[in-house]
């Protein structure tokens, strides 16, 4: 391989890294989450906790707990949800290939589902950080450790 034809790659994948990085909350994925989700995870949704203590009830009218702002959303990255974004927003390239019951809300076809979940990854700090385990053990499903979150960027 020439010199140049390295050069060239080593490039594209910094200025993906840095793309990556540039990526926040307010900028990038504030508005993707409410234009895909906040018809049922908006600012009139209820807490994760309130819609827990009423769940069945919410379930069936088809409203979700609040993720409409950062700390709400990043309580189903970390704590107290831990994973259940990367659990329901996969593709299932990660969950024996079945995809997560919100994938399908992500965009209207494949190419749009693909490139906002790809959006969403990036900007948790990329494959390392797309973390289904839960904060306890589930079944064979090892709980989530300290250097599985340390990976987590999600840039505000
Ligand atoms: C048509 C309404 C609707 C839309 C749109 C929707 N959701 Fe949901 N979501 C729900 C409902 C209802 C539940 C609870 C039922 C369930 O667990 O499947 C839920 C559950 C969830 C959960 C699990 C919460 C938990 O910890 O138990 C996550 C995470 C989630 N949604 C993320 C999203 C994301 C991200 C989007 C946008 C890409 C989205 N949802 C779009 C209705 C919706």
């Amino acid at each position: 391989m020439t010199v140049r034809l390295l050069a060239t790659f080593a490039l594209s994948a910094l200025s993906l890294a840095a793309a990556a990085q540039d990526l926040t909350w307010r900028k990038d994925i504030a508005p993707l989450i409410k234009e895909q989700c906040g018809a049922c995870h908006g600012a009139s949704a209820p807490s994760y906790e309130d819609w827990n203590l009423d769940r069945k009830n919410f379930e069936a009218k088809k409203i979700g707990p609040r993720m409409d702002n950062y700390t709400d959303f990043m309580r189903h990255v970390v704590w107290p949800a831990t994973g259940s974004m990367a659990r329901r927003l996969d593709d299932g390239k990660n969950a024996d290939g079945k995809a997560g019951n919100m994938y399908a809300f992500l965009g209207g076809d494949d190419a749009t589902r693909a490139k906002n979940l790809a959006t969403l990854k990036a900007w948790l700090g990329g494959d390392a950080a797309w973390n289904l385990n839960r904060w306890e053990v589930r079944g064979n499903v090892p709980a989530i450790t300290k250097d599985q979150l340390d990976k987590v960027k999600a840039k505000y």
